[in-house]
């Protein structure tokens, strides 16, 4: 069944992450008004109209258009996808340098036209990017959002759900903190249905070695998809979906993102990957996961590298 919700959202950057997005909000029928901005406009034109003649057989009417910054003014959700990638052997926290010009920029000129609605921001290092979106624009925490460490979370499920032989979507398991290489799998608090996973993994003899592995998998899954085509962005399209999916349909769902935290986990002034609850007003609160010692010390050492590329961050 499709949904009609008057609905707007923005996407900004139509690189191979950006319109990945938007064909997966116009594929899932998320919203009623799709803009896409580009620095390239001739390009940007030429994947609306592109957009435009699927829609016939998408699930309900979706207008997509080219459009300019004046768009943001009533938009529900500007999704920001700008910037550069990460090259082979980057990491995500090199792109800091160049990405925060351009998110001065943007954010700048959003906010010029009034918005009012939830940024969603998706280009790395997304954390840092998100602090420096809710610096700029002002807004309130509740409505600057990073995608944080949803893909993580899916590549961790996808994992365990192979290891154990049930659906992803059976397992309960989060990956939290930066979504980079500080990243943590909250082993402690893993199951499906209630079977803690990690005492299911170490009853098998190479517990640790197994679970090592699959952090190790977590981790740099980017790293061997960029060597092997250039980019991913089917699977960060698909997670910036379902936090759209979950504020535009006020879902009051719990999906692993990117806050600002405000003493949970003892941390401060920090955006950094957790679960939340999303709803309509965007995150609606953060649920604060019981950590064991060792992923207390983890969380706190990722907390510490980005605030450290948070000082970058100026107004
Ligand atoms: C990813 O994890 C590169 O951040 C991107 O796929």
């Amino acid at each position: 069944m499709a949904y009609q919700f008057g609905k707007k959202i923005v996407v900004i950057g139509t690189g191979a992450v950006g319109i990945s997005y938007a064909f997966a909000v116009l594929n899932q029928a998320l919203c009623d008004e799709l803009v896409l901005i580009d620095l390239n406009e001739k390009r940007v034109a030429a994947e609306a109209r592109d957009m435009r003649h699927g829609m016939l057989y998408a699930p309900s009417p979706v207008k997509v258009k080219e459009g300019d910054y004046a768009d943001c003014a009533d938009a529900d959700i500007v999704c920001i996808c700008a910037g550069v990638p990460q090259k082979v052997g980057e990491t995500r926290l090199q792109l800091i340098d160049n990405n925060l010009n351009v998110f001065h920029k943007i954010v700048g000129n959003v906010m010029k036209h009034g918005f009012g609605g939830i940024f969603l921001v998706a280009s790395n290092p997304v954390d840092v990017l998100s602090y420096a979106t809710w610096r700029f624009s002002g807004l309130p925490k509740e409505r600057v959002i990073g995608s944080g460490t949803i893909l993580d979370t899916a590549r961790l499920c996808n994992c365990l759900g192979k290891a154990f032989d049930v659906s992803p979507t059976s397992v309960d398991a989060h990956m939290i903190g930066e979504h980079g290489d500080s990243v943590i799998a909250a082993w402690s608090t893993a199951s499906i249905a209630g079977v803690p996973l990690k005492e299911a993994l170490e009853k098998s003899g190479d517990g640790a070695a197994r679970m090592a592995q699959i952090h190790e998998n977590v981790r740099s899954a980017a790293y061997s998809i960029i060597e092997g085509k250039g980019a991913t962005y089917y699977g960060i399209a698909m997670g910036l979906a379902r936090i759209t999916q979950a504020i535009l349909r006020n879902q009051q769902v719990v999906l692993t993102v990117s806050v600002l935290l405000d003493g949970e986990y003892g941390e401060h002034n920090v955006y950094i990957g957790t679960p939340a609850v999303l709803n309509g007003t965007g995150i609606a609160r953060v649920i604060e996961k019981p950590l064991d010692d060792d992923e207390r010390t983890k969380f706190a050492h990722s907390a510490k590298i980005l605030r450290e590329y948070q000082e970058k961050v100026s107004d």
